[in-house]
């Protein structure tokens, strides 16, 4: 019989092995529908690479068989959840089928079974499932929660490590005495580990789990874990069950209260992530969100049961993804795209052109725009204009509707439903999409909640959070940093996202907007939103698997200024440096290509955009105090001047240091490859203004040196569009540089060769910014 056995198993091996793309199904007790669908996971075996994992997989495949058989595992579960998920995933990776009990079914154990006791309905669905089974003696029965539970072993080690605890009956220990304080002190006094007995992981014989399932009655609404502890506190019925808990976690690790005693180990030699008990020196082979420690469990899952492995694949980001491309455009799904203007946003403009320049159908694309802020109206109603016919549907709020945050977003909900939206995505205005495939790959990415990563350029700050602090605001997570730099990439379950976040519209269907809505206490929306999705067990996904774009900061945008966003150089740089430096600044720095020398030593670049040469003007004449044109002038040291302009100063516009910071970054580059050996960091320039030369008022300027090393000129206007004339004489040399263009810079010495005089300007006005560097 045995031989028969043996040659049995064999074949089967190799059966398993042949078809080793077909379906593991899962065994299903409920024959609903979510049920039967929930059965077809595929398991492919040594996805990577066939040939080097066959021998590894034949092997645990073998021991597999010969343990499975003995060992049944059940779980309760009604509903799809993505806990549910992950643990079904989890044991996939381990090669488990787990029996799921009351599945499609309403909940029995109790209202809230996570704030207050519950779940003697578990016992009973567990009792009435093992009567078909309770004469095999031999068999081994693993029960395990659903919702908050990973598996990180296979049913080998499990079933050894059992065996070497010598008990019968081995339940999880946790830290905390629930939901009974008061039996603390008729606990047998334990050694080590976790004292109290837990009811979410338990294994054991068949005779003996019965004999514990059939100890007397329970209500489906009674606690189970009490009903187990009295089971436990019986001496005699300890004694004789051999009854223990597994207090140091040979297998179960109950994570509420212990968080600190587990950390993941996992090196580049490695197949997996390991967790690790590091105050009893076990690796836990079941992990038990249990309590307020699914948190730190949706941390932790991150990595453990092959999620992430040490050589950076991120496998779990692979699971369950949807492919768009090449369905037809009819059934792309719907997206409602709602976009929160709270507060005053630099580069807002930039902002919905990236909202708009998504590669997505617009047809198939609801807008909605809560617009709170004023200052932005023009905007808004510039781009509704001209883009607004592309959509399916444009909602526009107005700042005139006086509807606060939290009350917008939940209507923004209300009205996915009423559209019947496969998919909501909220966006702030401070979220620029650089990448144009953002929405449609989170679509394809099928996670209930996710978010791309976006991060403010140079910043730690970032739309998530990886950790939350007791009473729910921000914490830092061990792995924080390595997200937001991109040294780890992935995509990865966390307590809060916000700024930008993709919505699956069956979450919106699934819940009673009561539960699912932007309110709570006093947390703000997203604080409130998030709350609420971590109550109903919903995950929140951020995603850096690829670039998606980055987010602006507002915090020292002034719109009482004439050109706020001039002014964001610092804070915003690299939407400052997209918006006002000139597209083809970066071709000066091109070694095929010699700088332009329209006169000796007078270098002459492309420097700022139309748009900073129209900002910097309005600026100015938004500011109007232009000065006289006399060699009075009280805003030098000596109160004279020489030769005078009609001119406004950097500083009488608060610009002054911007202007530096912008000789420093963008010109003396220029300045260092063409006046080779002249190295002054950073440049230094007491005067920097915008000179205006019109024929009735200052048409031109007598000949003169500049006090300054080296002076750049940058023209702001364009001759033949807005005047006629002007330009610069070098009169040593006899040569002039009249055609000037807007944008441009001229660079030439200030004393000595290059004694120089303004053209006459015979029509229009001509705006020019000159600085005299390094005086
Ligand atoms: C599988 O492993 C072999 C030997 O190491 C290697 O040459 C091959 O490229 C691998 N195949 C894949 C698909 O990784
Ligand atoms: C998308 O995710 C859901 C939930 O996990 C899953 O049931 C579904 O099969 C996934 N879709 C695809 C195409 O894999
Ligand atoms: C999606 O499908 C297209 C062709 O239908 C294929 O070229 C592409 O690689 C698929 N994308 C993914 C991520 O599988
Ligand atoms: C998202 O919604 C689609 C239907 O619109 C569904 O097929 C898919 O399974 C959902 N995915 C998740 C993760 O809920
Ligand atoms: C400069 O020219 C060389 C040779 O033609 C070419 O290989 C190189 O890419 C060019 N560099 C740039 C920045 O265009
Ligand atoms: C200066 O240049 C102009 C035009 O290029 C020429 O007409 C004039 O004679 C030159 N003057 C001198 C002094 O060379």
């Amino acid at each position: 019989m045995m031989l028969l056995q043996g040659k049995l198993i064999i074949i089967y091996i190799f059966i398993v092995i042949i078809n080793a793309d077909d379906e593991l199904s899962l065994q299903c007790e409920s024959k609903t529908d979510a049920c039967t669908d929930k059965t077809k996971n595929t398991y492919t075996i040594a996805a990577n690479n066939a040939s080097i994992e066959l021998l590894p997989v034949t092997v645990s495949i073998f021991l597999h068989i010969l343990v499975s058989d003995n060992v049944l595992v059940v779980t309760v579960a009604t509903s799809e959840t993505d806990g549910f998920n992950r643990y079904l995933q989890s044991a996939r990776e381990y090669r488990i089928q787990p029996t799921i009990l009351g599945f499609g079914q309403e909940w029995k154990g109790g209202d809230d079974i996570k704030r207050y006791t519950g779940g003697g309905w578990k016992v009973n669905l567990l009792k009435e499932h093992l009567q078909k089974f309770k004469d095999d003696k031999d068999k081994i029965v693993l029960f395990t929660d659903a919702y908050d539970v990973m598996f990180l072993g296979d049913l080998r080690r499990i079933t050894e490590n059992f065996k070497l605890t010598g008990a019968r009956v081995l339940f999880g220990a946790e830290a905390f005495c629930w939901p009974n304080e008061d039996l603390a002190s008729k606990y047998p006094k334990s050694e080590k580990g976790k004292p109290y007995l837990n009811s979410g992981l338990y294994i054991g014989y068949m005779p003996e789990i019965m004999e514990l399932l059939e100890r007397k009655d329970i209500k489906d609404t009674d606690d189970d874990q009490l009903y187990f502890t009295e089971a436990y506190l019986d001496e005699n019925l300890r004694e004789k069950l051999k009854f223990k808990l597994d207090h140091e976690s040979q297998i179960f690790q109950n994570l509420n209260g212990a968080s600190n005693e587990v950390q993941l180990h996992g090196d580049g030699k490695e197949h997996e992530i390991k967790l690790k008990n590091v105050l009893t020196h076990t690796e836990p082979l079941i992990i038990h969100g249990n309590g307020p420690s699914k948190i730190r469990l949706n941390h932790l899952g991150n990595y453990i049961s092959k999620a992430w492995t040490p050589d950076r694949n991120c496998k779990h980001c692979t699971y369950g993804l949807i492919n768009l491309t090449n369905v037809e455009s009819a059934d792309i799904p719907t997206v409602f795209v709602a976009l929160f203007v709270e507060q005053a946003t630099p580069f807002f403009e930039e902002q919905l052109l990236k909202l708009h320049a998504q590669e997505y159908p617009k047809e198939r694309v609801h807008l909605f725009i809560h617009n709170n802020i004023k200052y932005h109206k023009d905007h808004i109603k510039e781009f509704v204009e001209k883009y607004g016919k592309d959509y399916f549907s444009v909602k526009e709020i107005t700042p005139e509707d006086e509807i606060s945050e939290w009350a917008a977003r939940d209507l923004s909900l209300d009205q996915c439903l009423l559209k019947d939206c496969d998919y909501y995505f909220s966006v702030d205005a401070t979220v620029h999409l650089d990448n144009p495939y953002t929405v449609k790959l989170l679509i394809e990415q099928n996670r209930t909640v996710v978010a791309p990563l976006l991060v403010r350029s140079g910043k730690a700050w970032s739309n998530f959070w990886g950790a939350l602090t007791t009473d729910g605001y921000y914490s830092r997570s061990d792995d924080y940093m390595d997200i937001v730099y991109n040294n780890k990439r992935g995509l990865w379950n966390v307590p809060f996202v916000s700024s930008a976040y993709l919505i699956n519209g069956t979450l919106l269907k699934k819940f009673d907007r009561t539960k699912l809505n932007y309110i709570r206490s006093n947390y703000d929306a997203d604080m409130a939103f998030c709350a609420n999705l971590r109550d109903l067990d919903v995950f929140m996904f951020v995603s850096n698997r690829l670039d998606f774009g980055h987010l602006v900061n507002p915090d020292t945008y002034d719109i009482t200024r004439a050109k706020p966003d001039m002014y964001q150089i610092f804070e915003n740089e690299i939407d400052w440096e997209e918006r006002y430096i000139h597209e083809d600044y970066a071709e000066n720095f091109n070694p095929n290509k010699t700088a332009k020398q329209p006169c000796p030593d007078v270098y002459w670049f492309p420097i700022v955009s139309p748009r900073f040469c129209k900002d910097l003007i309005d600026m100015m004449e938004n500011f109007g105090g232009w000065s006289d044109g006399s060699n009075k002038d009280s805003r030098l040291e000596g109160g004279y001047e020489a030769v005078p302009t009609r001119d406004i100063h950097m500083n009488q516009v608060g610009w002054e240091r911007h202007w530096l910071y912008f000789l420093q970054k963008y010109v003396r580059p220029l300045q260092e490859m063409v006046f080779i050996g002249y190295e002054h960091n950073p440049p230094r320039s007491l005067m920097n203004f915008v000179v205006r030369y019109r024929p009735d008022e200052q048409p031109s300027l007598r000949p003169h040196h500049d006090s300054s090393t080296y002076t750049i000129n940058i023209a702001l206007n364009q001759k033949g569009d807005d005047y006629e004339g002007g330009g610069c004489r070098f009169i040593r040399y006899n040569c002039s540089v009249v055609e000037t263009k807007s944008g441009w810079v001229l660079m030439h010495p200030g004393k000595l060769t290059h004694y120089h005089e303004g053209l006459l300007v015979t029509k229009g006005t001509r705006y020019i910014m000159i600085a005299f560097v390094d005086p």
